[in-house]
């Protein structure tokens, strides 16, 4: 079972990479199969043909970007809160889905002012709504900073080691799901 971990932000000086290596690291000590897309890497139009036009042209990037989410059986969504909502570019990436994550599930973890709660719940309704995704009933709020509270090598400071147990149950909840899941599919 592969689990796609996706850096949800592209901004110059961005952070939400850091609490994507945290969620990367947490995983790899329960699981060894694990691929981060990060969106910085998939160059991606504002969405130019709906997704089910027959034969739609993609770029490179956009192909990369599904095959991707193709290969994966499971998902952490790490994101920020952009004005109370998820980042456009993640918004616009999802957009381009068309079944790749279907009956998969889908763990999210967000940052923010207030912890993100606010992206973090309107990516669980854009997720489990049309495209499909069997979003867990939990999810992750980082408390504290991330840009100081998480070390390079994916650790928490103390000042943040508090949200690791969240994460791990996060995790554990993922890979019941995801097992389940794969099997079902
Ligand atoms: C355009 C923009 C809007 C933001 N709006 C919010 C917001 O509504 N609520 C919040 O908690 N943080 C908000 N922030 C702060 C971000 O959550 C914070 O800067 C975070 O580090 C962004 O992730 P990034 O560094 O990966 O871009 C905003 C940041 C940007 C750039």
């Amino acid at each position: 079972m592969k689990i796609a971990v996706i850096v949800g932000t592209t901004r110059e000086g961005r952070v939400t990479p850091k609490l994507a290596k945290w969620v990367e690291t947490r995983l790899k000590a329960k699981h060894d199969d694990i691929e981060v897309l990060d969106l910085i890497d998939y160059d991606m139009p504002l969405l130019p043909e709906a997704p089910w036009t027959p034969e739609r042209e993609l770029t490179d990037g956009a192909k990369a970007w599904l095959d991707g989410l193709e290969r994966a059986d499971a998902y952490m969504f790490v994101t920020a809160e952009y004005n109370h909502g998820i980042p456009a570019v993640l918004k616009n990436a999802i957009d381009y889905t068309n079944g790749q994550l279907k009956r998969k599930p889908v763990g999210i973890v967000s940052h923010g002012v207030v912890s993100g709660a606010r992206a973090n719940e309107q990516l669980r309704q854009v997720l489990g709504a049309k495209v499909g995704s069997a979003v867990l009933p939990d999810t992750v709020t980082f408390f504290g900073k991330v840009d100081g509270g998480i070390h390079d090598d994916g650790t928490l400071t103390p000042e943040t080691e508090q949200n690791n147990a969240n994460l791990d149950r996060h995790i554990d909840d993922l890979l019941w799901y995801g097992n389940a899941l794969a099997a079902a599919r």
